[in-house]
């Protein structure tokens, strides 16, 4: 017992504060890392407002038990809570939840009811989206309920709104709630203003001999520093692999197939990928999603390296190790020691719009007095900032550049561009975020194929908007997952062993060069993209881990489905599909000889999969496959495919989407919905198609009720979601 004494406890925080002398806790529900970056911001702005430290903390790691006591050293707890899907909180912030929620809630101090949690402070902001019916249902029932057992909410409760201003939501939240907090604690402003975060050295060519130096590698011990260790580095420790690979330690697994599903005017593509997960321990369920680890496309590496000055052959492949001040705030985001090329391709998100706090911040190092306004303009005025940089969605790069009056339209090279030379190396690392993986949903069932991970994703790109940088026009801006699996495909095809091609040279006229074009034929300035140990027999290595979700069949398939997923919505359909046909062969093999898919399925219930494209020949994706599932599954599938570019019309004119089909179908539908207890599933866009779709329900619903859809049909909707049997899998 004695050891364990002296140790402390690693679940006692309060205990890990008072030690430390920190005065505030930020705890972070977090998934994709965003509520994360948010609380390591508090907490440093803590430091410089009031130089005053914090703890940065994953609630699944601590015990909650002493929350009362952390009010006697008036301590202030932060709360940085995301909500997903159907109101939910991340899985690291549940058990959290779920120890507050529950009425016999005991802590240390045993006072009962409102007393509880008396005396304790504590601070909110939620992170949701406000396409999604929850919007910030976890901030807001933990906000309650702290207040329920008696704690004192500290300014404001903040509400971030994923789709469409997050960050603005979170400036305009934390100034007020630093004035409420200066009052409650009675703490003077005192900070220093300006703190670095990390130390750090750049290697000489005999120091980096000796170490071992990171090139972009994602392997479970690479990414296992990431975070963990105070910039340690793989020789002061070995890493235990967990073996099953999760979101700290990818499965780095090579592309078994990439394929085109189709490719429109060389504009629109959608690819089929398989992952090989052979003897990897990653395992998956029909409905999962997949994080897909990306990679900054060459020309956005290059760019960051030239503007501050890194760009030259001698200079980027050096390493530097980098050491973390006070490791509990500032993660170094990249394993150490790696090389600066390495740095900006393979571990932060160079390829984002620049945060207007980021060129905020970054404005004191500018060139020069007229540039550092300018770039201070644009981080401190909002207009500004989403005309000049949010609007043309420029990155952080660029906007240095653009304030230095450098030529947006060419390519970046040492010749034409400023450089930022008075930007400290630790100060980048501070602002730029991690590249953090993409996810996907899983377009495969393991009972068909136990081995590999299927996706099915649109290249995306959307268009900017018109902007002074690029002669008053748009552009397209592309997205970094996809591209990346999009480059990953060309580079299978025929260049194994070969870089994959990053950069997309397609001039427009009077535009920047646009990054990453998945056509592009004869790029003008590739470079190394990632190495050759990216690759093993041939195959592309790309690092993926599954991520767990609740979109799961009926087990039974005497229970009815209703799969609605038009676009790539379809996704996790082609899963259910699969599933139930794997189901179905089983079945008919039980059966014995002579036995028919008719026969040996005809209990069986009906099954229903709405998909819509645009055009028959063009976008209708696994078109071949469809008829075959059909076949197998006895004529129990029925499948229901909106074109939506096509001579069929509405009355009025307009496009038939999938809801138009499902309302068509009601007859058929609403006996199996509220006799037959079918599930409903919903896949793909949040915004306007799950929206239609649901309305539409509501409509079928209500009339069958003999009422209105708004009351008698969204009495029903409403029931159907809370028995679980209508599960959406949506995005924006
Ligand atoms: P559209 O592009 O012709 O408008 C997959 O993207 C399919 O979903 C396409 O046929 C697309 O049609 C259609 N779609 C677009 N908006 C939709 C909406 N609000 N509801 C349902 N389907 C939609």
């Amino acid at each position: 017992k004695g050891g364990v004494e002296e140790e402390g406890d690693p679940r006692d925080w309060l205990e890990q504060m008072n030690k430390a002398n920190k005065r505030c806790i930020m705890f972070y529900g977090s998934q994709t890392g965003t509520a994360e970056e948010y609380a390591i911001r508090l907490a440093k702005e803590a430091k410089s407002k009031f130089g005053i430290s914090s703890l940065v903390c994953d609630p699944e790691e601590y015990d909650f038990t002493k929350l009362d006591a952390a009010a006697e050293g008036d301590k202030v707890v932060f709360f940085l809570m995301a909500t997903y899907g159907e109101g939910d909180p991340t899985d690291n912030a549940q058990p959290l939840v779920e120890f507050l929620m529950d009425d016999e809630v005991q802590f240390s101090m045993e006072r009962e009811g409102g007393e509880r949690l008396k005396g304790l402070k504590y601070v909110v902001f939620g992170l949701g989206n406000r396409t999604y019916e929850h919007f910030n249902e976890v901030a807001r029932k933990l906000d309650k309920r702290l207040t329920e057992l008696g704690a004192t909410r500290v300014g404001e409760r903040g509400e971030g709104d994923d789709d469409k201003s997050m960050e603005e939501d979170y400036l305009a939240w934390k100034d007020p709630m630093w004035v409420d907090f200066q009052r409650v604690t009675g703490i003077e402003e005192g900070g220093s203003g300006d703190v670095a975060d990390f130390v750090v050295q750049e290697l000489s060519a005999d120091a980096a001999e000796k170490e071992k130096v990171f090139h972009g590698e994602l392997s479970a011990r690479a990414l296992a520093f990431v975070g963990t260790a105070n910039g340690g580095g793989p020789t002061s420790g070995t890493i235990t692999k967990t073996g099953i690979p999760d979101a700290k330690n990818p499965y780095l697994a090579p592309v078994k197939v990439a394929r085109e599903l189709f490719s429109v005017d060389s504009d629109r593509n959608c690819i089929h990928v398989e992952f090989d997960i052979k003897d990897s321990g990653v395992v998956y369920q029909t409905g999962d999603h997949v994080g897909v680890w990306p990679t900054n496309p060459d020309v956005e590496v290059d760019r960051i390296l030239c503007v501050l000055g890194l760009a030259g052959e001698d200079k980027r492949h050096r390493a530097i190790k980098v050491e973390s001040l006070d490791p509990t705030l500032a993660k170094i985001p990249f394993p150490t020691p790696a090389t600066y090329d390495a740095i900006f391709r393979h571990y932060l998100d160079v390829s984002a719009v620049a945060s207007r706090q980021t060129l905020a911040l970054l404005a004191r190092f500018a060139p020069n007095a007229e540039v550092g306004e300018r770039l201070s303009k644009l981080g401190t005025d909002k207009d500004a900032y989403n005309k000049h940089v949010q609007g043309p969605a420029l990155k952080l790069a660029e906007v240095l550049q653009a304030v230095a009056g450098d030529d947006l339209h060419q390519v970046p090279s040492v010749g034409n561009t400023t450089v930022w030379k008075d930007i400290p190396f630790d100060r980048i690392i501070s602002v730029i975020p991690r590249l953090q993986p993409r996810f996907y949903s899983i377009s495969s069932s393991p009972k068909l194929y136990p081995d590999s991970i299927h996706i099915t994703a649109v290249v995306l790109k959307y268009e900017s908007q018109p902007s002074e940088h690029h002669g008053g026009r748009s552009r397209f801006v592309y997205g970094v997952g996809t591209n990346f699996i999009m480059n990953v495909k060309m580079a299978q095809e025929g260049n194994a062993g070969k870089a994959p091609v990053m950069a997309d040279q397609r001039q427009q006229p009077n535009s920047a060069p646009s990054i990453v074009h998945p056509q592009a034929s004869t790029p003008k300035y590739k470079i190394s993209g990632p190495r050759e140990r990216h690759f093993r027999d041939e195959k592309y290595l790309v690092p993926v881990h599954v991520r767990r979700s609740t979109f799961r069949l009926p087990t039974s398939p005497k229970i009815p489905i209703i799969m609605i997923g038009p676009g790539t919505g379809v996704a996790p359909f082609r899963g259910f599909v699969q599933e139930r046909l794997a189901a179905a062969q089983r079945a008919i093999t039980k059966a014995g000889p002579g036995a028919t898919p008719e026969s040996a399925l005809k209990d069986w219930a009906e099954m229903f999969l709405f998909y819509g494209c645009r055009k028959e020949d063009e976008d209708y994706l696994y078109r071949d496959e469809w008829p075959e599932y059909q076949r197998g599954l006895g004529g129990k599938l029925n499948l229901e495919v909106a074109v939506s570019r096509s001579e069929r019309r509405k009355p009025d004119g307009s496009k038939v989407y999938v809801q138009d089909l499902l309302w068509d179908a009601r007859d058929k539908l609403v006996p199996l919905i509220l006799e037959k207890r079918a599930y409903i599933y919903i896949c793909g866009d949040a915004k306007n198609m799950a929206h239609s779709v649901e309305q539409k329900l509501m409509a079928m619903l209500g009339e069958a009720k003999g009422g209105s859809a708004e009351v008698e049909g969204a009495k029903e909707f409403k029931l159907l979601k809370e028995r679980q049997r209508l599960l959406l899998d949506v995005w924006s």
